[in-house]
């Protein structure tokens, strides 16, 4: 029989097809052992040479054909649409693909611990500008012009508009304004805040903080900080030991302990450098903590008066206090990673274990 019509016959003999028993001798008389292709097939040795390939392709294109004519009634006879088809056909056991999901980056989701940590003891969260003034980064902070924190070697200027050159070369000793830098730390938003709300007030600022460090082990020129400040008409030097013990044990454990060294920083005063027991050797003394048995961890004080009075806000009247701490420090510490390069080198091994 020619091909076509073998064709033609299939295509109107199958929509006959009304049962499964139908579609079972309807697919042996075409496509069983001694069924009609098989018969087509065995005839293609006896051709010439040159029309074996031909009639070869037509029996397979005819057969394929045929499949799925036959795969298309068996759906129709038991009621499966072509999406269901799918899923009859899909093993619902097979393991998927699985999702890599995202999640935070490690320094986001320390910030958010400490961030809830203040919440909870009633601070609000607030931020700044990373270009920040001059002003606002030093001489609102009580930092005097030739303060070595102030100089090129220690600050990113965008904008410098008053050099500690210039100043000694003519004497000016007018504060500088004007000026446009990379914040060096988060204490700028002390005088943001103070400027634009009236006490009482609890603020925490978590942000970058940029300085030109010499990339190593425990220096970026790109870090985050997170400030805090309380200020009111009665605030002591106690409520901070109080607050920032309570961020400790929150943060690092309740068997943590704390002490209070005094230090200089031009904003408070009295200032202090806060330590914790070390986290590693629990205080015996290792090498993390340089065998002294205590990690420093923040600077704090009581804000200082000509703090207060830069921003306007009647130093007689209120006092505060403030402190700030370098969040990958307190990152590596929680989790005894002993590289800071490691946050931010998009490794995936890496940020996958947090
Ligand atoms: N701004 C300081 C720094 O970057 C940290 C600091 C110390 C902040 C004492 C404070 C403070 O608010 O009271 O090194």
């Amino acid at each position: 029989m020619d091909i076509n019509t073998l064709k033609t016959q299939i295509e109107s003999e199958i929509l006959q097809v009304n049962s499964t028993e139908e579609l079972e001798a309807f697919r042996a008389k075409y496509l069983g052992r001694k069924g009609a292709l098989a018969e087509l097939t065995g005839m293609i040795p006896q051709l010439p040479v040159e029309q074996r390939s031909g009639l070869g392709q037509q029996v397979n294109a005819l057969k394929n054909n045929l499949q799925a004519l036959i795969t298309e009634r068996q759906n129709k006879l038991s009621g499966v649409s072509a999406q269901q088809n799918v899923l009859v056909n899909c093993d619902i056991g097979m393991p998927g693909i699985a999702q890599d999901l995202g999640r935070l980056h490690p320094i986001t989701q320390i910030i958010e611990e400490i961030n809830a940590v203040f919440v909870n003891m009633g601070f609000v969260v607030a931020d700044g500008p990373e270009v920040e003034t001059e002003f606002n980064n030093f001489t609102g902070l009580n930092i005097p012009l030739d303060h070595p924190s102030r100089d090129a070697f220690d600050t990113f200027y965008i904008k410098p508009l008053v050099r500690n050159s210039e100043i000694q070369a003519t004497g000016d000793r007018r504060p500088a304004t004007g000026g446009l830098l990379l914040r060096s730390h988060t204490s700028p938003v002390q005088v943001r805040a103070m400027k634009s709300r009236k006490p009482p007030l609890a603020v925490i600022v978590p942000g970058r903080v940029y300085r030109p460090d010499a990339v190593d082990a425990s220096h970026l020129f790109m870090f985050h900080q997170i400030e805090g400040f309380m200020v009111d008409t009665n605030v002591t030097f106690s409520g901070l030991k109080g607050i920032l013990e309570t961020f400790a044990k929150e943060v690092f454990g309740e068997e943590i302990k704390m002490r209070f060294r005094p230090h200089f920083f031009p904003f408070t005063e009295p200032s202090a450098e806060v330590d914790i027991s070390c986290i590693i050797c629990k205080g015996k003394g290792c090498s993390v903590c340089g065998r002294k048995g205590w990690l420093e961890i923040l600077g704090a004080g009581m804000i200082h008066p000509n703090v207060f009075k830069q921003v306007g806000y009647d130093p007689k009247k209120y006092s505060g206090f403030a402190f700030g701490m370098g969040i990958e420090r307190i990152a590596m510490l929680k989790y005894g990673i002993n590289d800071i390069r490691l946050f931010f080198e998009n490794d995936l091994r890496f940020l996958k274990q947090f």
